[in-house]
């Protein structure tokens, strides 16, 4: 067992803790509640109506009928199998539909399979963002054709700044236009911090994953609206209502109903929690470190989400430094930091090399508590005047 140095951890939109209340009741089905819920005997039912109870708890977090979710492997899997699986579908039925719309801040899981279908013969245009990531609803009016537009992909909340897009009049606008035009959006960082209603906002197909709920890893989920048709990725047993075959990952969907049930219930709590908490930070940041700035859209933010700049420092000098003290934040999305790839997200927005790499995100969690908050920005801020110090522009920043 590793023991970790990190007490306060900043960075939920990467991941969060799983809850007490979500392992207890994972933990029968990793023992003695091991049957296969195909199987027709008890072993097998009690399996199957455990995934049906899961089933009606996603269910209810976005307002959508049980019947209307299938069970993926995370966020990923979601949206791979709403992109590829409308697309290809939509092009099946009629050879006109290769045009799908999505915009330039999408996560990896939405902007690499619309890159693969690219090599298969579809267009895809990708919408510009304003400078606080939000898309204007006119830009996506003018991007869809009646005709040739199967697909429209736009993220509810942004993983990286945090801002929340006008899902309503996009959805609205996809409908008047496109007609059959089917409206995806990627809810992975939304869910359990902003409510959602797929029925009175008229989303088509909804993507959610556990980890980012205090759920376990591995397990996800996708809203598929009655009536919306999609190819499957994944052929075989034929679970998930053909949609996504392979015995089905039971602790997984057991923990993720529960971590949906528990965030259905603390929604209100949750969010008003975050976003007082998330303010304080916020203000406390601008006030103590100058030449800080705060990105992403004011208002309509995920309540979770504090995206700065610093000027005349290295972003990722400043998480080496900050973990070094105990605290854990990130630059943006993992995937990317991964790959040492300036933030595609920050590009979209208009910011400089200069603006990126200077840039930190800090996402809380319920957790969080605001002695943790003060501690971090006052780390923070010793840590900025140090690394500043050492900047070749220190002149213009002190
Ligand atoms: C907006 C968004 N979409 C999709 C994903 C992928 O989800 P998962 O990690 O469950 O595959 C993430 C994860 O960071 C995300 O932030």
């Amino acid at each position: 067992v590793i023991s970790l140095p990190i007490s306060i951890y900043l960075d939920n939109a990467a991941s969060t803790p799983v809850l007490d209340e979500v392992i207890q009741e994972m933990i029968p089905y990793l023992t003695k509640y091991y049957g296969n819920p195909s199987s027709l005997h008890t072993f097998g039912t009690v399996t199957s109506s455990a995934i049906m109870n899961a089933r009606k708890r996603v269910a209810s977090l976005i307002g959508a009928n049980h019947r209307e979710i299938i069970f993926t492997s995370g966020g990923t899997e979601s949206d791979n199998t709403a992109i590829k699986g409308a697309a290809l579908y939509a092009r099946k039925q009629d050879p006109e539909k290769n045009h799908i719309v999505t915009s330039t801040i999408e996560h990896e899981a939405i902007l690499e399979p619309c890159r693969d279908l690219e090599k298969r013969g579809f267009d895809v245009t990708y919408l510009p963002v304003r400078n606080d990531a939000s898309l204007e609803p006119s830009v996506l009016e003018n991007a869809i054709s009646q005709k040739k537009t199967a697909l429209v992909s736009v993220m509810f909340a942004n993983n990286e700044v945090g801002t929340i897009q006008p899902i309503s009049d996009l959805v609205k606008i996809t409908h008047d236009k496109g007609g059959k035009t089917i409206f995806h959006t990627d809810a992975v960082q939304a869910i359990g911090k902003v409510s959602i209603d797929v029925k009175s906002l008229g989303i088509d197909l909804l993507s959610l994953s556990s980890h980012k709920i205090n759920g376990p890893k591995g397990i996800g989920a996708l809203y598929i609206r009655e009536g919306i048709m999609l190819d499957p990725l994944v052929h075989g047993g034929g679970q998930e209502f053909l949609m996504r075959s392979g015995t089905e990952n039971v602790q997984g969907i057991v923990g993720f109903g529960k971590a949906c049930e528990i965030a259905y219930q603390r929604i209100i709590e949750c969010q008003s929690k975050l976003t007082t908490l998330r303010n304080y930070m916020i203000k406390k940041v601008i006030d103590q470190i100058p030449y800080s700035r705060l990105n992403g859209a004011h208002d309509n933010r995920n309540p979770n989400n504090a995206h700065f700049t610093f000027f005349g420092v290295n972003g990722e000098d400043l998480i080496i430094k900050l973990d070094e003290n105990g605290i854990a934040a990130s630059t943006g999305s993992a995937c990317s930091v991964k790959r040492q790839k300036p933030s595609h997200v920050l590009k979209a927005m208009g910011f400089t090399y200069e603006e990126i790499t200077g840039s930190l995100r800090f996402t809380l969690g319920i957790q969080n508590t605001k002695s943790e908050i003060d501690q971090t920005v006052s780390i923070l801020s010793e840590i900025v005047k140090e690394l500043r110090l050492l900047s070749p522009f220190k002149s213009r920043y002190h």
